[in-house]
């Protein structure tokens, strides 16, 4: 959802990587690094842009804002001699109130064009604020909540005097979550932020400061960056950085370096970051692994800040997540439970949070999020810290705001995600949930300790594995390919297969808009199998046949069911498994691996089959419609 940067430094001088050319006048530093920075934050999802500057010889506010994609917010600057500038902030807006038209777009111009404003979140108070303003004289221009942030901004700056304390007051007036950043013509150097429930991370450089919704915003110019807590204001200029509380009192970020480099957010000559992230993978399951055993072999977790006494009391954990991270979560349970005897649920946060669950201080809340801005996430989180459980973040980016707010982290180490839909992280997810359980079972003494390290063995083996299904990913692609008419696919898995089933369904809705459903495979005779008629594709996830209690037998018992009923059968398969051959219409084999941890494999063909048939359908699988990457409203 809205991607915001915001740049204080000097109006010439070095400029990007990208050598943006942004048409005539002065060169423009502040303008290349908001426009680069917007470009960075693409992945988020929107549908229009626009980007605010103020300079030391700036009246009002120069600003420009397009619907649609970033390209039209720069066709239209290109024609636009814009003055030198100092300050700038830039937007990508994901339209919540108000249709994604060039009005609505942000920034939001108050103080008769002196002040510009850009927001992230929803201002849940918008209209009795904007009755109060229109009251007082200001008029609206837009149908978006945003604009009364603009208004009541110029109203307590013209009491204020100063846009610091100005924005301390208006933070004070608005219900709802909110980041807030705005430029104001009479302080040309500076920018100012404030944050509730929506992120901002600060970007820290020599003789220039920077703002952004993550760090993605800025880590091409700096690695150096601070996290910002809740209900804090941020002022930035050239050379300062202060930052103060809703109370208006001083306040302390906390500084961090960042570990992305600014590369791995390139596609890196790959026609999509989709595509490429799905080649990411077997580095992102090798370095979730890397660094967590001592020299003795033993699991060690240090950002696990929750002491040992308290792991090991806990009778029950719930994993909480959304989309993909909430499949990754279902794989979760079936290890822990295995491992650990600890009974798991899985839960959608949304749901989690409004159904008044059982918590305790025994619980353990297991909360799974890439961006780890999640917003239903994030009040899932809370909810379960005010009821007495202890929360372990399961999170891929630094300096968000679950990690923060929880009382323990496990960092994936999956690198950016860009692409929309998730991938690499799925798999840098189930990766860190199996390390998670075999630490508890490790500390619980669940295990045998050259048990675990037979397991960690085998799961260090994976990303090899991983890269082998990728390699043999152009017969899923051929196979994507001569199924771009299809209207609707089923997928089914059993056991850890079927979360896997489920993950595939929606990758193949969320990149081809094609309606499809991911079923457990027993459950097919209690209803799904009336929706199988002559050539109805069906993907089913078979389990190892070296696995335990007959899961092999019964899911090629089903795969007969489904073909004898006329269904186009797609089956994904262990080499070597003989028993598949005569029921499958396609094999997609991947490498024998032990059941629980056959997800990582399994999942990767119907990533690559969704990604195909989309692109075969000439869709953008990096932004497929209506999709937000970071949902950071509830
Ligand atoms: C959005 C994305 C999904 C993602 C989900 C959870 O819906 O489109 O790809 O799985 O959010 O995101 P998170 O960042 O919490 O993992």
């Amino acid at each position: 959802m809205c991607g915001i940067v915001g740049y204080a430094g000097p109006g010439t001088g070095r400029r990007t990587e990208q050598d943006v050319d942004l048409g005539p006048g002065p060169s423009q530093r502040p303008l290349e690094v908001v426009i680069e920075g917007l470009r960075r934050l693409e992945y988020r999802g929107y549908d229009s842009a626009g980007v605010a500057l103020v300079g030391p010889d700036t009246e009002d506010v120069a600003f420009a804002k397009k619907a649609g994609k970033l390209v039209n917010l720069r066709t239209e600057l290109a024609d636009r001699s814009l003055p030198a500038a100092t300050a700038a902030v830039g937007h990508t807006r994901w339209a919540t109130h108000g249709g994604p038209t060039d009005g609505n777009a942000h920034p939001h111009l108050a103080d008769a064009g002196r002040l510009a404003v850009i927001h992230n979140g929803i201002i849940e108070n918008y209209s009795e604020l904007r009755r109060t303003l229109a009251a007082e004289g200001a008029t609206f221009r837009s149908e978006t909540d945003t604009e009364v942030a603009a208004h009541l901004l110029a109203r307590e700056y013209r009491a204020a005097g100063d846009l610091t304390a100005a924005m301390v007051a208006t933070a004070g007036h608005l219900r709802g979550t909110f980041t807030l950043l705005a430029v104001h013509a009479d302080a040309p150097d500076t920018v100012v932020g404030a944050r509730h429930d929506s992120p901002l991370v600060v970007g820290l450089g020599e003789g220039e400061n920077f703002l952004g919704s993550d760090v993605a915003a800025f880590v091409a110019q700096t690695k150096e960056a601070m996290e910002l807590g809740q209900d804090q204001v941020v002022t930035i200029t050239p050379t300062s950085v202060s930052v103060v509380d809703f109370e208006g009192r001083p306040a302390e970020g906390k500084r961090f370096t960042v570990d992305w480099d600014a590369a791995a957010a390139e596609k890196g000559g790959f026609e999509s970051f989709m595509d490429k992230e799905i080649h990411d993978q077997p580095q992102a399951v090798a370095d979730t692994l890397r660094g967590r055993t001592d020299a003795d072999g033993r699991i060690v977790l240090d950002d696990l800040r929750i002491d040992e006494a308290v792991l090991r009391s806990v009778d029950k954990i719930i994993v909480i997540a959304c989309g993909t991270a909430a499949y990754a979560g279902h794989v979760a349970k079936y290890a822990i439970e295995h491992w650990c005897r600890i009974p798991v649920e899985v839960e959608l946060a949304h749901e989690f949070r409004y159904r008044d669950p059982i918590v305790d201080a025994q619980t353990l809340v297991v909360a799974i999020s890439q961006s780890g801005e999640t917003m239903d996430t994030l009040m899932a989180v809370r909810h379960a810290r005010e009821q007495g459980a202890k929360v372990l973040a399961v999170v891929n980016t630094n300096g968000s705001t679950i990690p923060r707010e929880s009382d323990a982290v496990l960092y994936t180490h999956a690198g950016p995600e860009i692409a929309v839909a998730s991938t690499k992280a799925f798999l840098a997810q189930i990766t860190a949930a199996y390390v998670l359980g075999l630490y508890l079972a490790q500390l619980r003494g669940n295990k045998f300790p050259d048990e675990i390290a037979t397991t960690l063995d085998e799961l260090r083996d994976m990303a090899r594995k991983v890269q082998t299904v990728i390699e043999r990913g152009e017969y899923v692609r051929a196979t994507a390919r001569s199924m771009k008419d299809a209207d609707k696919v089923l997928f089914l898995g059993r056991h850890v297969g079927y979360p896997v089933a489920m993950e595939g369904a929606l990758k193949l809705k969320e990149l081809a808009y094609i309606h499809a459903e991911g079923f457990a495979a027993g459950e097919l005779k209690h209803g799904p199998i009336a929706l199988i008629d002559d050539g109805q594709p069906v993907f089913v996830v078979v389990p190892s046949p070296r696995g335990r209690d007959q899961l092999h037998s019964k899911v090629v018992s089903n795969i007969q069911e489904i073909r004898a009923r006329g269904a186009r059968t797609l089956v994904i398969a262990e080499d070597g498994d003989d028993d598949v051959r005569p029921y499958a219409d396609e094999i997609f084999w991947i490498p024998k691996a032990p059941t629980l941890l056959q997800p990582l494999l399994a999942v990767v063909p119907l990533q690559i089959f969704a990604m195909a048939l989309a692109t075969a359908k000439g869709l953008d699988v990096d932004q497929p419609r209506n999709l937000a990457k970071s949902v950071t409203v509830e």
